[in-house]
């Protein structure tokens, strides 16, 4: 072997001696070995140097020992929201990038906050990373979608919703005062999912479907079909608005119809309801009223509308499960 090692980098640099070898191996011409003698030597010994076939030495780097190169601003390496992921927000973001923002700028075990958390990414991406969090969305759309995200997402999380109606006067209250939020809520509550297509207030008769799945169980053919949810805020309720909804049902060739009403029905409403008949399983001949009145009452007293075999997921995009679910203790 030629030449000497004693030089280290920085003064190789200062005082460069051309020519000095490695195993025989001079370095590239005009080039200087990048390391000293002892560090080259070192490598050696740990098997970090890779040889190409001309003899000329090469420091081994894993990757799992490179820093990276840091994030700059324009974070265009995250792909937008779609397939499973999807689940029909408008403004859903993807949950990669929600995971990327917690992780830079979080700790395990510390609070996140979304004070406007649409369908919930950055707390479920919380949930993953091991945080504490805090949603807070002012519709009962939001709270309903981020509801079942989590519960799909991590089955085995526990939560609280604060905020939403717990008895019946803040329930009426709600009615009142937000008769939109109230029927979101009601219709949810119930089991089923708020129609908002269409333009506002063109609703045609329609608040919401509730999905079921007839003769699911067994008998080697099953269906899965909507009932039609109308929801009353208001004290005056009447029959011609049973009516409207055994019309609605016509034409939306639907089987159900729930009517849902804050105020009590009169009789002759309870009497136009039984007057639309029974629809009856074709496979099971179990047979359900074709339009069922619901009264707030009800559904406080745990009362749901009799349908065959209630399907809460049809009709929502269901989230995909996390294989880490890290469990953190509710901050309420
Ligand atoms: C742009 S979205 C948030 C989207 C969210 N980052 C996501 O990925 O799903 C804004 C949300 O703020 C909610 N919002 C609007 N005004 C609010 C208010 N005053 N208080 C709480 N939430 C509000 C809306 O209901 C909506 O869901």
């Amino acid at each position: 072997m030629g030449g000497g090692w004693e030089a280290d980098i920085d003064a190789e640099f200062e005082t460069p001696k051309d020519g000095w070898e490695y195993r025989q191996v001079p370095p590239y011409k005009g080039r200087f070995w990048a390391f000293s003698r002892a560090n080259m030597t070192r490598f050696a010994r740990e098997g970090r140097l890779v040889y190409a076939s001309s003899g000329m030495p090469e420091y081994k780097r894993y990757l799992d020992e490179q820093l990276g190169v840091p994030l700059q601003n324009d974070w265009d390496d995250l792909p937008p929201v779609s397939g499973r992921e999807r689940l029909g927000y408008p403004t859903q973001k993807p949950i990669a990038l929600l995971e990327r923002i917690v992780a830079a700028s979080s700790n395990p075990g510390d609070v996140v906050l979304d004070p406007f958390c649409g369908c919930g990414t950055a707390v479920h991406a919380a949930q993953k990373l091991g945080r504490h969090w805090v949603g807070i969305d002012i519709t009962y759309l939001s709270i309903g979608l981020i509801q079942r995200r989590l519960m799909n997402a991590f089955p085995d999380i526990n939560f609280n919703i604060i905020g939403e109606p717990s008895g019946l006067d803040d329930a009426r209250h709600l009615a009142a005062v937000e008769p939109h939020q109230f029927q979101y809520w009601i219709t949810q509550k119930i089991g089923g999912q708020p129609y908002r297509g269409g333009r506002k207030g063109a609703d045609r008769g329609i608040d919401g479907y509730i999905y079921y799945t007839w003769n699911a169980v067994g008998a080697g053919r099953a269906g899965t079909a909507a009932a039609i949810i109308s929801v009353k805020t208001g004290r005056n309720v009447g029959v011609a608005m049973v009516r409207d909804l055994c019309g609605v049902l016509e034409r939306e060739k639907a089987d159900i119809g729930i009517f849902v009403s804050v105020a009590a029905p009169s009789r002759d409403m309870a009497r136009e309801a039984a007057a639309a008949g029974i629809w009856t399983d074709p496979i099971t001949n179990e047979s359900y009223p074709r339009i069922q009145i619901l009264t707030l009452d009800d559904v406080f007293a745990g009362r749901i509308p009799k349908l065959p075999l209630l399907d809460r997921q049809a009709g929502y995009r269901r989230a995909p499960r996390e294989a880490v679910s890290r469990q953190q203790p509710s901050l309420f």
